[in-house]
């Protein structure tokens, strides 16, 4: 057995409730050792790793991971939320009592740490000094180097955040066990594995995977699905699955900061990491502040605030390229530290290639391997270079701190947060979705955002191509019930003195043969320029049933060519697919209980314009 207070204690870890917290779990899952991790320990953890074969290199200070072939993304049917309430069962949360289901959590992870090092990782999800700090606070125990290895990218992480909480008993306290991922009976009825957010005991208990998604506790269970309730509790904040960026106005020296929600696999990180188009690029920048997470509350001069509570992006790889996204592409060049998941590998020259990292495969088939760890040479000719036998994963994903990517903002350690002016919405619709529609009602904004739709993904386990419902793309992140949830964000709009404008975007409608009408990328700030002109009263697009569309001439269109059919199909609504649409998001808010009467106002004022169109 561990001496766990003298482990702790040489380590400077001093508080007794993570004492208290790291000898209760360790005497659950019964490591051989125990280590505290802090940011510093990283190249010694890389070393161990390759050592270990758990992390093989991939160029000059990059490395390649490969998950466990049934342990490739998020499992939303085994996300769990756990409350001592019954009344905190929504729809989406997959709410069961903590008392039922905490034993059975704590059963698989009896003793499943054996042999293994436990890693106590102490992290912060806020920069410090954050008027959110007390919600920040966290410690992961793990026993797999490859997540403290992640984690370190991903969050804050280090003994000294620790030293001087507001409140030492308050961190989020995070229980991460590997468990035996050959026999865990993924996707059969005996699934093992448990991914449990006990929200009203601040715990999270996380069993039978090491993807990033499931086992980066900071990151989603904490920075989405603990802050969603959190930020609920205290009635101060929202935790969002959003993007974060500023779009900077070089002539007017402005800044204006967008917040936006886009479903797993729908824009995100393109989007904030966007370089401006040609001669655009001449008058604006964008300033990337995060790419999946941000955390909003209102400040003491009554604007809405944000921040992105992460310190690293885990970005998706497959299409990421110079043209794409050049920023990323640097974020994970040699010398960033950065970590591939499931890429496809060469054992040879140690590169690493997705589908889209390049127009064609790598010329040469020679030692490459595929995300499974199979090589490409091994398999029938035919099957070589089809796109029906993927290289790699289609969720296959990078990790690289913040500081890697070259558009990171100077502001985005301001323990302040920036004043939000936008708040977009946007799934993979292919027709009836306009390129952009603003939404100046803020309940309608709201209403807007739980009616967000999005074409199923590689990231939660989907039918690809299957349309669903994904409420302010928060769907596999919220641990509060709907209607509770949307009750929160009114309150918390309602103390917004300068609101911030809605606008619901969409960068993935399909011409007949499938192709894309919008060239996307880069080229959407096209759309968020004219958001920011409607705002500031420059412009005042064609008012529609279902918000403000931009006509073709305020659009800026300088340097992009594109038809002007094509344009007027981007911009166009068509009122008979909306009034389609709106039967269906009926009953999608009839599954929600205690849906606030505003949202449903605004739904029936949306639905009578339609009427009257
Ligand atoms: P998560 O990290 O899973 O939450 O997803 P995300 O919202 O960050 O998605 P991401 O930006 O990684 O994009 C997912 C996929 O969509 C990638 O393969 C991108 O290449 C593609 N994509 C992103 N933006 C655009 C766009 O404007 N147009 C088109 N056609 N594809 C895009
Ligand atoms: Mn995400
Ligand atoms: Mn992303």
């Amino acid at each position: 057995m561990v001496d766990v207070d003298k482990v702790l204690d040489e380590a400077g870890l001093k508080n007794p409730h993570v004492h208290e917290f790291v000898k209760h779990w360790a005497g659950v899952t019964q490591p051989e050792r125990i280590e505290v991790v802090s940011a510093s320990d990283d190249a010694r953890l890389l070393q161990e790793a390759l050592e270990a074969g758990e992390l093989e290199p991939a160029g000059e200070g990059l490395y390649y991971s490969q998950s466990y072939h049934k342990d490739t993304a998020r499992s939303e049917e085994r996300t769990i939320v756990a409350t001592s309430d019954p009344a905190d069962k929504g729809v989406y949360n997959n709410w069961r009592h903590a008392d039922e289901i905490k034993p059975v959590v704590i059963g698989n992870m009896t003793g499943a740490s054996q042999g293994k090092t436990m890693y106590v990782i102490p992290y912060l999800m806020a920069a410090p000094g954050s008027p959110l700090e007390a919600y920040a606070a966290g410690i992961e125990l793990t026993d797999n180097r490859s997540v403290v290895l992640q984690m370190i990218r991903m969050a804050r992480v280090g003994v000294d955040l620790f030293e001087n909480l507001q409140d030492p008993e308050s961190f989020v306290r995070a229980v991460h066990v590997t468990g035996d991922l050959e026999n865990l009976g993924q996707g059969t009825p005996d699934d093992k594995r448990y991914f449990v957010t006990v929200a009203d005991e601040r715990t999270i208990l996380h069993f039978g995977s090491s993807y990033g998604g499931n086992a980066l506790l900071g990151k989603i269970a904490h920075g989405l699905r603990q802050a969603n309730w959190d930020g609920w509790a205290s009635r101060k904040f929202l935790a969002e699955q959003y993007m974060l960026i500023a779009i900077q106005d070089k002539e007017t020296g402005k800044k204006y900061h967008i917040a936006g929600g886009f479903p797993s696999a729908s824009g995100k990180t393109n989007l904030a990491m966007m370089v401006a188009p040609g001669v655009l690029g001449e008058r604006y920048y964008v300033e990337f502040f995060g790419d999946d997470i941000a955390w909003l509350w209102v400040g003491d001069d009554g604007k809405l605030y944000g921040m992105n509570p992460e310190y690293g992006v885990f970005g998706v790889a497959i299409d990421t390229n110079a043209i794409t996204n050049p920023n990323a592409l640097a974020a994970v060049q040699e010398g960033t530290g950065a970590i591939f998941t499931n890429t496809a590998y060469n054992v040879n020259t140690h590169e690493t290639w997705w589908e889209g990292k390049s127009p064609d495969y790598p010329t040469d088939v020679e030692g490459w391997r595929d995300w499974k760890g199979h090589l490409i040479s091994e398999r029938p000719v035919e099957e070589q270079r089809s796109k029906d036998h993927v290289w790699a994963h289609p969720n296959c994903r990078f990790t690289s701190t913040m500081s890697n990517v070259p558009n990171e903002s100077p502001d985005y350690d301001d323990p302040a947060g920036v004043p939000i002016d936008g708040i977009i919405y946007g799934g993979r619709t292919r027709d009836r979705e306009p390129l952009i529609r603003a939404i100046e009602d803020p309940a309608e904004g709201v209403y807007d955002g739980l009616t967000l739709g999005a074409e199923a993904t590689a990231a939660a386990e989907g039918v690809a191509g299957q349309l669903r419902y994904d409420p302010m793309s928060m769907r596999p992140f919220l641990a509060l019930p709907e209607g509770r949830y949307a009750q929160h964000w009114l309150d918390i709009l309602d103390q917004v003195t300068d609101k911030p404008l809605f606008a619901h975007v969409n960068w993935f409608q399909r011409d007949a043969d499938g192709g894309y009408l919008w060239p996307g990328y880069s080229e959407n700030l096209r759309a968020l320029l004219w958001m920011m002109d409607y705002r500031e009263g420059r412009v005042t697009g064609t008012k529609t049933p279902v918000g403000v569309v931009p006509s073709k001439d305020e659009l800026n269109l300088e340097g992009l060519d594109i038809d002007d059919a094509v344009l007027d199909q981007l911009l166009a609504i068509d009122v008979d697919r909306w009034k389609q649409e709106i039967g269906l998001r009926e009953s999608h808010l009839e599954q929600f209980g205690g849906l606030p009467e505003r949202i449903w106002e605004a739904h029936r004022r949306v639905a009578q314009a339609l009427d009257e169109a």
